[in-house]
């Protein structure tokens, strides 16, 4: 293989695509919702998660205090709607979900609030972090997890197309790249409302 140098900028990118997330949090009756694309499984027993963000976000602030959020699968007809909801933050727009025509749903077991168009959803309760650089890496226990039926054990993506995304496009028009498991193509343009 011939390699060519990667610049350590843009290394993150050799993992994607990825399937992102929208965590959704919830403090003083406003609900607060981003995507994140580094989420990942960290343990089987006891059932724990690890999200990396960055602490400028508005939703690192409301998990801070609240020591709580929820993960939501989005599948690819929402790719819009969660290239929007990276655009703007809670620290602007008071209901975020609203904003990008999602619909919030109150939680299985007291916990923040679920998307209700969404394939899957996880509530999870903050353990630890740690300060990694630019971002913090949350680790929480999951508490609770609920899939439509397009999951038994294994996605059925005969069912369920999921969303992937690939990074940002910063040569021309600014844009997020998402693509779906068929192969489509759909590029959001990044024009940071707030
Ligand atoms: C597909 C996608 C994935 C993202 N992944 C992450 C991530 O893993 N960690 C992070 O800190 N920000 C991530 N972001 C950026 C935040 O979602 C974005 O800045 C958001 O507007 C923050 O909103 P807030 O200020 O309301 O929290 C991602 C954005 C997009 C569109």
């Amino acid at each position: 293989m011939n390699w060519n140098h990667v610049d350590p900028a843009k290394v993150h990118r050799l993992f994607y695509p990825q399937v992102p997330v929208i965590v959704t949090v919830e403090r003083k009756g406003r609900v607060g919702a981003m995507p994140a694309i580094w989420c990942i499984p960290l343990s089987f027993k006891p059932p724990l998660i690890g999200l990396a963000i960055a602490p400028e976000h508005e939703t690192y602030n409301m998990i801070l205090e609240t020591q709580a959020f929820a993960v939501n699968w989005l599948d690819y007809s929402h790719a819009d709607q969660v290239g929007e909801l990276g655009e703007i933050s809670g620290k602007e727009y008071a209901e975020k979900l609203a904003a990008v025509a999602l619909t919030a749903v109150k939680g299985m077991e007291n916990s923040p609030p679920l998307i209700q168009e969404a394939s899957a959803v996880l509530e999870c309760r903050t353990r630890e972090s740690y300060r990694t650089g630019t971002h913090e890496l949350i680790i929480a226990e999951v508490l609770g997890a609920y899939a439509a039926d397009s999951f038994s054990d294994y996605w059925d993506f005969s069912q369920y197309n999921a969303l992937l995304y690939s990074g940002t496009l910063t040569n021309g028009k600014k844009s997020w790249i998402f693509m779906s498991l068929q192969g489509t193509t759909k590029r959001v343009p990044l024009e940071h409302k707030t």
